[in-house]
């Protein structure tokens, strides 16, 4: 099962991904999760997407494309995958069409989380993320059982420095229009399925996974 997330920043896209993921045992590939890594440990990469995620703007597609190129030969991938924040440009969904192609595999379904960018912006500033795996939580929403303590590895939980306010209405800007147009082009090619996610993060996985039992399996 060959899938992708769509939506704008805070629509839910890692915490679908990650629930899938585990469900049907496919690798969920973030390449903000990888940014985020080569941040992390100061590569060549790293210091580059450094300054332009904490700008809110987009990593060049020709490096983006390599890296998710790479990615999608690991072996882990031949049962499928799930890719979370790429394609972001149409010139990354034409690049990911034409290495899928190369590699005989079929994107099954793109699936759209749309969610009302008021609620959006509560969801980024509310976010907290673990500093050393990752994992996601809300104040709200999803909190961790311990304050401050990541559930899952007992890291440190943080505000990721790119969802400052100032910084999150930059993304929800660099990204609005570039996401019309990938709807756009994954409707076109009937692969589009979208879901309003005002509810839950249980129901909207209820829902993702109806329409991927009605769809694909
Ligand atoms: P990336 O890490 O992908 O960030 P993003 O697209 O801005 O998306 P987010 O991770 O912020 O949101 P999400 O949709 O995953 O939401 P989440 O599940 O966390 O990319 C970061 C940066 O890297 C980019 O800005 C760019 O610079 C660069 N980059 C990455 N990919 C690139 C590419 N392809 N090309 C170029 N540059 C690239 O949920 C958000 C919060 O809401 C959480 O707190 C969660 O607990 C909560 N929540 C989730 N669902 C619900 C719900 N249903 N109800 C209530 N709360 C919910
Ligand atoms: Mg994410
Ligand atoms: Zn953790």
């Amino acid at each position: 099962m060959n899938l992708i997330m769509l939506g704008l920043p805070g629509a839910g896209k890692g915490t679908q991904a990650d629930k899938i993921s585990s469900k049907y045992e496919i690798p969920h590939i973030s390449t903000g999760n990888i940014f985020r890594n080569a941040i992390k440990n100061e590569t060549s990469l790293g210091k580059k997407a450094k300054k332009i995620i904490d700008s809110g703007s987009l990593v060049p597609d020709e490096i983006t494309n390599n890296i998710v190129q790479e990615r999608l030969q690991e072996d882990d991938c031949k049962q499928g995958f799930i890719l979370d924040g790429f394609p972001r440009t149409i010139n990354q969904a034409e690049a990911l069409e034409h290495f899928m192609d190369n590699m005989d595999k079929k994107l099954e379904l793109a699936i759209y989380i749309n969610v009302a960018r008021d609620e959006l912006i509560k969801r980024l500033t509310m976010r907290r993320t673990c500093k050393n795996c990752g994992a996601v939580y809300h104040l709200e929403h999803n909190p961790p059982e311990k304050k401050g303590i990541c559930d899952k590895c007992g890291g440190k939980l943080i505000q990721r420095s790119d969802d400052k306010k100032e910084v999150v209405l930059q993304r929800l800007k660099v990204n609005e229009e570039k996401l019309k147009r990938l709807i756009d082009f994954y409707d076109k090619r009937d692969k589009l399925a979208k879901i309003n996610s005002n509810a839950g993060i249980d129901e909207v996985f209820k829902e993702i996974d109806r329409i991927l039992k009605e769809k694909i399996l």
